[in-house]
């Protein structure tokens, strides 16, 4: 466990622990965790509430030790759009929309209202009320937000299935959250072609018996099949529902949305958010990384399918009135400017997007990005797996001209918003390439060892977030057992991310890659025993084991050993059935890199693969002495073992 943190970095290391901006920082963080009412009281009065009845945050002695605004009751619609229809923003652009073919749409926040309004009286009058889940898969298209919203507006909870999900992934998950409704539409565009998203609802349909009605976006003109009494056009459901819905009061601690994300067993958790904490934390953030204002036009390039798009592509920006750019498809169509482009045309001045993207356009080469005009770029930032300093160096200089800070942020789909995070706008900032430097006021954030003691400077350990947060998730959906002992019983008091890290002396946090069995691929997480799950399923295969590869443009791909049956050839046919078969479980983002054809997977004595080792030898590494302590396995046991699984893989190429 013990390791060297990373070396000095180049670039812009220029923090002494003296700097007043730091200081300030850190100042901000003291109040907040010493008085939580006094800090964020302010905070809350810039939202609106329909009633404030007690404190804003009550203790609580379990898991997650703490609830926000327990006695308060809001709409987060309601501060989405409503909060602004009064104002001078009514007619400001909420969001400027552009399609993969070149279409586009400005909605201002009056127009969004409307729209949000048609659709929650449709939906209402398809029975959805408070507490109800409604399903939405869909591409990034303009109904995405506004189905959420409308969504929030009764009430009622989302849960958006990224549309790369395969028909038993999407149905998994509409079971588990047991929606009445779904809304998606006939396919999106990516890379010039249709990606179907209707015919993949139908499959999955067969299997969800929740689902009474489904809404049909139309969005790319191509044929799909309608199901009488249970589906619908969207166009039809919100034609003439102009009324308006007055937004439901829900509690502060009412869930707003599930979100699905991997987990280390097979089944996906549930993540649940509440309402009034996570709209203090979407706000914040936003406003405070970010450092946003009226001046900008933000730009959060996630997929909304992911929790990154539900905060900085809807919820953060809407709540802080801001504009910002939504594109429906590919970085890299037509042209590798893309992306180029549509900053240069709306005039970006804030870009955040994540190191897989980041990597892909430098590999696309610097003149694209050199053809355009990235002078409106006035603050850069990243999210969702470790970002190498020369990669924040080229964004740093290649996008922002050397004139942009790069904010780097750490957070979980769990954690609501952004925890860890430079903030360049509240005071001079000092940053370190590869870092995400200071906890955001109010995160009590640690590096700590197995037995949960403080690990001094530089010390790779685990990172524990020690006291609640407003954003913090309230459960995982159906499974508060899973809830407490995933997050709460590591270190029993404190949440458990589940990431590795280390502190320099300055107390900048170095995040270091997941300490669990889940991979970040292109930023996505994916637990090795969801593809585990679906190999074993194929007739051919005894077992398996999954492990991630480090990749120069992914950050990690799954690459998987498998065991055959008897009687069963590892032949190129076979893996490519097997590649198939998880493209068409779960999604084409998920399908492993290579497939090794194995006699055997090493494992300790108590049966544990070991995949560090696995890991070691596929990536051609000397066996790392994690190996050995983590698994229980004696050092010879694992010499013998490197060996022959190398052996073995040499035998087999992939
Ligand atoms: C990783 C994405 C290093 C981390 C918002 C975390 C990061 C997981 C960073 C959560 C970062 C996210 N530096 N690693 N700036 N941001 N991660 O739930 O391993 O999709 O636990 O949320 O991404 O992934 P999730």
């Amino acid at each position: 466990m013990v390791e060297p943190s990373p070396a000095p970095r180049d670039g812009l290391s220029t923090t002494r622990s003296v700097s007043p901006g730091i200081l300030k920082i850190q100042e901000l963080n003291r109040r907040a965790l010493e008085d939580p009412e006094g800090f964020w009281g302010p905070i809350a009065a810039e939202l609106s509430w329909f009633d404030r009845q007690g404190p804003l945050f009550r203790a609580t002695a379990d898991p997650p030790f703490g609830s926000w605004f327990p006695g308060w009751s809001t709409n987060l619609a309601y501060n989405c759009l409503d909060r602004w229809i009064d104002t001078p923003r009514r007619h400001r652009v909420a969001f400027y929309w552009e399609g993969e073919p070149g279409d586009h749409r400005a909605l201002t926040y009056y127009q969004l209202y409307r729209e949000v309004n048609r659709l929650a009286t449709a939906l209402r009058a398809a029975g959805v009320g408070p507490g109800d889940r409604v399903t939405l898969y869909l591409p990034m298209v303009p109904e995405l937000p506004i189905a959420m919203l409308a969504t929030a507006r009764l009430g009622a909870i989302h849960s958006v299935v990224f549309g790369g999900f395969a028909a038993p992934a999407l149905a998994e998950r509409l079971n588990d959250s047991g929606s009445r409704l779904v809304i998606t539409a006939d396919g999106g565009w990516r890379r010039g072609k249709v990606l179907p998203l209707k015919p993949i609802v139908d499959a999955a349909l067969h299997h969800s018996p929740s689902v009474e009605k489904v809404l049909v976006v139309r969005r790319t003109g191509s044929e799909v099949a309608m199901v009488p009494n249970r589906d619908q056009w969207y166009h039809d459901a919100v034609a003439g529902s102009t009324v308006a819905v007055a937004a439901v009061p829900v509690p502060g601690p009412h869930p707003s949305f599930i979100l699905y994300t991997s987990g280390t067993t097979g089944r996906p958790k549930g993540a649940v958010h509440g309402t009034g904490g996570y709209m203090l934390w979407s706000y914040y953030t936003t406003r405070v990384v970010f450092d946003a204002s009226d001046r900008d036009l933000f730009w959060c390039t996630a997929d909304i399918g992911w929790v990154t798009g539900h905060t900085y592509v809807v919820y953060g920006p809407l709540l802080a009135g801001l504009s910002s750019v939504i594109y429906e498809g590919a970085p890299d169509f037509p042209q590798p400017d893309r992306w180029w482009t549509i900053v240069q045309k709306y005039g970006v001045t804030t870009l955040y997007t994540s190191p897989t993207a980041i990597r892909a356009a430098i590999k696309h080469g610097d003149r694209w990005p050199r053809q355009h005009d990235l002078t409106s770029l006035r603050l850069l930032g990243t999210v969702g797996e470790p970002i190498n300093p020369e990669v924040w160096n080229w964004y740093f200089r290649e996008i922002g001209g050397a004139r942009c800070p790069v904010v780097d942020t750490w957070w979980q789909t769990e954690t609501g918003g952004i925890l860890i995070s430079p903030q360049p706008g509240t005071a001079h900032f000092p940053l370190k390439p590869g870092s995400a430097t200071l906890p955001v006021p109010g995160v009590d954030a640690q590096v700590v060892d197995e037995d949960g003691r403080p690990l001094p400077p530089d010390r790779k350990g685990f990172l524990v977030i020690r006291r609640p947060w407003p954003g913090q998730f309230i459960t995982l959906w159906n499974d508060d057992a899973r809830f407490r002992s995933v997050y709460f019983s590591r270190f029993p008091k404190w949440y458990y991310p589940a990431d590795y890290a280390t502190a320099d002396a300055d107390g900048y946090f170095w995040l270091l890659g997941r300490a669990d069995e889940v991979l970040k691929v292109a930023g996505h997480r994916i637990a090795t025993i969801e593809l585990e799950n679906i190999l074993i399923t194929h007739p051919a295969v005894a077992e398996s084991a999954v492990i991630g590869r480090h990749d120069e443009m992914k950050g990690e791909v799954p690459v998987a050993c498998v065991v055959l049956k008897p009687g069963f050839d590892g032949t190129p046919r076979l893996r490519e059935e097997l590649l198939g078969l998880v493209r068409t479980t779960l999604g084409a983002i998920a399908v492993p890199a290579a497939i090794y054809f194995v006699e055997k997977v090493p494992k300790t004595r108590s049966a544990k693969i070991m995949r560090r080792l696995i890991r070691d030898v596929v990536e051609e590494r000397p066996l790392g002495d994690t190996t050995t302590l983590e698994d229980e396995t004696s050092v010879e046991d694992a010499r013998r073992a490197y060996q022959e699984f190398k052996d073995e893989l040499r035998r087999t190429p992939p």
